[in-house]
């Protein structure tokens, strides 16, 4: 196995909730109004996206009650899940996503004006926060609470998005807990050029000793794995045929499949596993803008599972809420190492974030994709 030694926690102040208050009675203490900007779901995805799913509002914001802290939106991630997991929530809901943002006015010593915070208060550019609030409001998508950015030195805060944030933890322990990985085994990985499957790819190379073998979606991108990010074959998905390419590059089979899209590419995967062989289910992403009712099918993966006796196992990154720091943690420590290296793919102005979360559903992005205001 292995083994993964833990630093001290460079994390502090987790405990603290988000409040997206609703009530615009209070007099504002300061001169200037705020006006904040949010993307309203008016109907909920069918299919592809569509610019008129989402509506671009503005509104005034009121002023801080004692405890509060006002928020300006910096960074904005647009990622996979926000496909599938919108559709839980009502229409009418602020769109969901986590952001980092700083602290522009505060009547809270404990958040100071100038401090940058995470979280998940959705696409808006500005937030009222409320530590002390027990639950957060309908419009708020917050599975991990806001807390103040720790020090990362001349790195970007826009890394609390990517590898230095819930895709950097969802490799970290998505990989290391579930595929059980051993020095000398070999591992493929789809959706090889995205925000996790770069990042995995990079923990098994350089720090688990593995062979890695990505499939991706674009020769440019299978080129950014072999030449920068040292992956040992990538596989362009689009291009010719998986199996054969995966037969070439694993001739003896595969230990282990970090799957970010399921879907054909994953059945052809699991066929030339070996046995005892492992496969964490991170993703489904060929698959999310299926209907529900009737999504695509695939070639039976069962006898492959039975007779090469495989461990699949889904997992969903919260799982490991309470060890967040320690992702964290290792994963900037292997910055610093230079066993770690990340791309961020960034559209500019928050007006085009329907664009990028688009564009990224579409594959328009190596490593993270994200969104400067
Ligand atoms: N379980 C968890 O807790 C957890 C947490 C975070 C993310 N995830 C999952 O991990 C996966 C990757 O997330 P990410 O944030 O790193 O996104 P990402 O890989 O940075 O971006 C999504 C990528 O998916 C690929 N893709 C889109 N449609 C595809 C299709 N039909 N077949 C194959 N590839 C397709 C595209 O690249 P190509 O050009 O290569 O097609 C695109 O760039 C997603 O499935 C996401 O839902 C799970």
């Amino acid at each position: 196995m292995c083994t993964i030694i833990t630093f001290n926690h460079i994390l502090r102040n987790r405990g603290v909730i988000i409040f997206a208050r609703k009530s615009f009675s209070t007099v504002r203490e300061q001169v200037k109004m705020v006006k904040a900007k949010r993307f309203v779901v008016q109907k909920h995805f069918q299919g592809e996206p569509k610019t008129t799913d989402l509506k671009l509002v503005q509104e005034d914001i009121p002023p801080l009650h004692n405890g509060e802290y006002l928020v300006e939106a910096e960074y904005l991630s647009v990622d996979p899940y926000m496909r599938p997991y919108v559709q839980r929530y009502p229409e009418g809901i602020t769109m969901i996503g986590s952001q980092v943002a700083k602290i522009i006015e505060s009547r809270n010593p404990e958040y100071p004006v100038g401090k940058r915070i995470v979280g998940y208060l959705g696409w808006r550019t500005h937030t009222v926060v409320n530590p002390q609030i027990s639950s957060s409001s309908d419009d708020t998508f917050a599975f991990e609470k806001p807390y103040i950015l720790p020090d990362i030195g001349d790195l970007s805060p826009s890394l609390f998005l990517g590898v230095l944030g819930m895709p950097g933890n969802t490799a970290y322990f998505g990989f290391l807990e579930i595929c059980q990985p051993k020095q000398g085994e070999t591992l493929v990985i789809s959706g090889a050029a995205g925000a996790v499957g770069s990042h995995v790819g990079q923990i098994a190379k350089n720090v688990c000793g593995l062979t890695v073998i990505g499939i991706a979606g674009s020769d440019e991108k299978c080129k950014w794995l072999v030449d920068e990010l040292g992956f040992d074959h990538a596989i362009n998905y689009k291009k010719g045929d998986i199996a054969t390419s995966l037969r070439v590059a694993a001739p003896k089979g595969v230990d282990c499949y970090f799957d970010n899209v399921g879907g054909d590419i994953s059945s052809v995967v699991l066929y030339q596993m070996k046995p005892f062989g492992r496969v964490s289910v991170c993703g489904s992403i060929s698959s999310y803008n299926a209907d529900a009712s009737s999504l695509p099918k695939t070639a039976i993966i069962q006898p492959t599972m039975v007779f090469n006796q495989l461990k699949m196992e889904g997992f969903i990154v919260h799982r490991w809420m309470s060890r967040m720091s320690e992702g964290v943690e290792k994963n900037l420590q292997w910055i610093k190492e230079g066993k770690l290296r990340y791309r961020e793919t960034v559209t500019n102005g928050f007006e085009n974030m329907f664009d990028a979360f688009v564009g990224m559903l579409n594959g328009k992005n190596i490593g993270k994709a994200i969104v400067k205001v």
